[in-house]
């Protein structure tokens, strides 16, 4: 792939896809990792005095104009990060539309120093379309395209596939770090141990049946192993079982790199200060909620061997406190690990309960991707990267 800084960016606008979709609530950003993770590009173009135009997703707002999820308050939040991060520090604008006339001018009037933020793509129903004539008038605002949003790359939309027909097209920084950490999981320096958890089970079962031939262990918790240990003929007590998918976890049982829970803390309800329990055998009227201490000692002598592991999903209702300690523990243990041990995560809550446990530096890397990690490490090309190919 093209490197953009290679080009001559002098007062060049640059269109800068991003995935600035980040927990809001009244207002307020919850968590501003993406955003964090964005900054490295912005300010390799600021000092090459390009001029970015930020244009991102924000939720989904089914194509409409929707006031709860306009970008503004993320503007606000970039040009905070960036004011303390950035010298000369930008200025960051932002502009209420995604296209139309008055964004033209908007566009027309700026200068080398300033950022511009774009209104949500998805208020225009064209950009999950994959319009061409939606993403021809985006790129009449710029003269090059950046793509570094690889957590946006599993969807086919306008502003990641349709827009590369229409400018001279590049991945940015962090798009080609995503790329390099995962490239890396192809080839993996064994023992190579995956741990995966989270709660569904259709989720998941592509992500284990590509895994499964590639790794040395495979570690399974969270809710979705309950329907595997029902496989096997265990009791689950009240956990749900996704029953449809037991006829493709069966064959699975036979592998014996899976490694599922051998206990559980559990309780009558999974809510905060419920009094738990640790069993090897979930009781009837009872839930699991997290792996128990064994499990963590059986997982943490596998991880103990391995020289690239993957993560993707907690490992129990990590949410709530009284079963946060399983996935706790294993992300501490992670980061705590040599730092030669490849390890990469992803996935939304998993990166939250990494983040919490203060591990997140000292991890190799950590995915800003949701569906687009779980896609590319389940072996399928995503439709971002192959446009940014010209494929
Ligand atoms: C994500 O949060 O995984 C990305 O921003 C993609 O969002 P989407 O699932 O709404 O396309």
């Amino acid at each position: 792939m093209k490197n953009f800084l290679h080009q001559n960016l002098t007062k060049k606008k640059i269109l800068l896809r991003l995935d600035l979709n980040v927990p809001i609530h009244n207002g307020k950003i919850l968590d501003d990792f993406r955003l964090q993770s964005t900054l490295p590009t912005i300010q390799a173009l600021l000092e090459k005095k390009a001029i970015p135009i930020l244009i991102s997703h924000l939720g989904r707002p089914k194509g409409e104009p929707n006031p709860s999820y306009s970008l503004q308050p993320v503007a606000q939040k970039l040009q905070q990060l960036l004011q303390t991060s950035t010298q000369p520090p930008p200025q960051v604008l932002f502009h209420p539309q995604t296209i139309g006339p008055t964004t033209q001018t908007q566009c027309k009037q700026l200068q080398p120093g300033q950022v511009l933020v774009l209104e949500n793509l998805r208020f225009h129903k064209e950009e999950e379309e994959n319009s061409p004539q939606f993403a021809k008038q985006l790129s009449t605002l710029a003269d090059i395209y950046v793509n570094d949003a690889f957590s946006v790359c599993h969807r086919q939309h306008a502003s990641v596939c349709a827009i590369t027909q229409f400018l001279p097209s590049f991945a940015g920084l962090l798009l080609e770090k995503e790329l390099r950490y995962l490239q890396q999981l192809q080839q993996p320096t064994t023992p190579y141990v995956a741990i995966l958890g989270g709660a569904k089970v259709k989720d998941k079962l592509p992500l284990i049946q590509h895994l499964l031939p590639k790794v040395d262990f495979l570690l399974l918790g969270g809710a979705m192993c309950y329907t595997f240990l029902h496989a096997l003929g265990q009791p689950t007590g009240n956990c749900p079982i996704q029953k449809e998918f037991l006829p493709q976890i069966q064959p699975l049982l036979h592998s014996p790199k899976i490694h599922l829970p051998l206990d559980h803390i559990t309780a009558p309800k999974l809510q905060a200060h419920t009094p738990t329990q640790i069993q090897t055998t979930i009781p009837k009227n009872e839930i699991a909620g997290d792996i128990g201490p064994q499990t963590r000692k059986k997982f943490k002598e596998i991880l103990q061997k391995a020289k690239t592991i993957v993560w993707n999903g907690p490992l129990g209702a990590f949410e709530i406190p009284n079963f946060h300690h399983g996935t706790h523990e294993i992300a501490t243990f992670l980061a705590n690990l040599p730092t030669h041990i490849l390890r990469i995560a992803g996935g939304g809550d998993v990166v939250a309960a990494i983040r919490n446990a203060k591990a997140y530096e000292k991890f190799s890397f950590v995915s800003t991707g949701g569906g687009a990690f779980l896609e590319m490490l389940s072996g399928k090309t995503l439709p971002g990267i192959q446009a940014l190919h010209g494929e």
